[in-house]
């Protein structure tokens, strides 16, 4: 396996559905498929409550959706995560979500949505989505979805690590801040310096960054 596969981002789509070849099971197909055109590989799986979710961790994004049925989420996807062990494999990880009904985005925003959302307060939900049953005709819908999805986990995961290096003189400058404020300012001078395509991180860098910022 060479180094671009071995990078390639891995999303599985857990979802349910109560129809064989319905409407979320189209979606998520076509989803995938547009996922898999931006170089992600992904995988689907169809929830059943008490499944064992511990290959969910072999994942860096998650992508759960279903259908709504009598005002409740489809009932195999709301049992994984109350009843099963998804929502302990599901712990630290870059999710988005969405669901397929016939009501209004409005509506299923504050009926639906609450009800997934509640097992998912200590993940980063990278964006959430109501589609209705026939998205497909508008696919553009889905494309956003995918976009979104993609440009919010690239934010999210944006190594600063990677991006520009500290120079030693500007280091002894952080350490000259009081140590509460160090971490606050160590972002900043990183997104400022992503942002402005600097590699290093220089004090002339952190000066031009602080008289930008209006800064004293
Ligand atoms: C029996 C039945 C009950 C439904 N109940 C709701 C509901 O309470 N709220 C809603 O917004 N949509 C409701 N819908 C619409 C479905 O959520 C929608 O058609 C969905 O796309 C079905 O997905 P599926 O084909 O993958 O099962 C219902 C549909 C059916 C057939």
């Amino acid at each position: 396996m060479d180094s671009s596969q071995e990078k390639k981002m891995k999303a599985v789509i857990l979802y349910d559905s109560r129809t064989k070849s319905g409407s979320t099971e189209a979606i998520i197909d076509a989803m995938g498929q547009k996922l898999a055109e931006r170089g992600v590989y992904v995988e689907k799986a169809k929830c059943k409550a008490l499944a064992d979710y511990s290959f969910v961790c072999d994942f860096d994004l998650v992508i759960l959706g279903a259908p709504v049925y009598y005002f409740l989420v489809s009932s195999q996807l709301l049992g994984a995560l109350n009843y099963g062990n998804l929502k302990e494999h599901l712990q630290k990880k870059k999710v988005a979500l969405f669901l397929t009904c016939g009501s209004s985005e409005s509506m299923a925003s504050v009926l639906y949505l609450p009800q997934l959302k509640i097992h998912l307060i200590r993940n980063k939900i990278l964006v959430e989505k109501i589609f209705p049953p026939n998205v497909l005709s508008e696919s553009f819908v889905l494309d956003s979805f995918v976009l979104d999805v993609l440009h919010e986990y690239n934010k999210a995961t944006k190594s600063r690590a990677l991006s520009a290096k500290w120079t030693d003189e500007s280091k002894e400058w952080l350490q000259t801040i009081p140590s509460f404020l160090q971490s606050k300012f160590r972002t900043m001078a990183e997104e400022y310096a992503e942002n402005m395509g600097y590699k290093e991180i220089t004090l002339e860098m952190l000066e031009l960054a602080r008289d930008e910022m209006g800064g004293t």
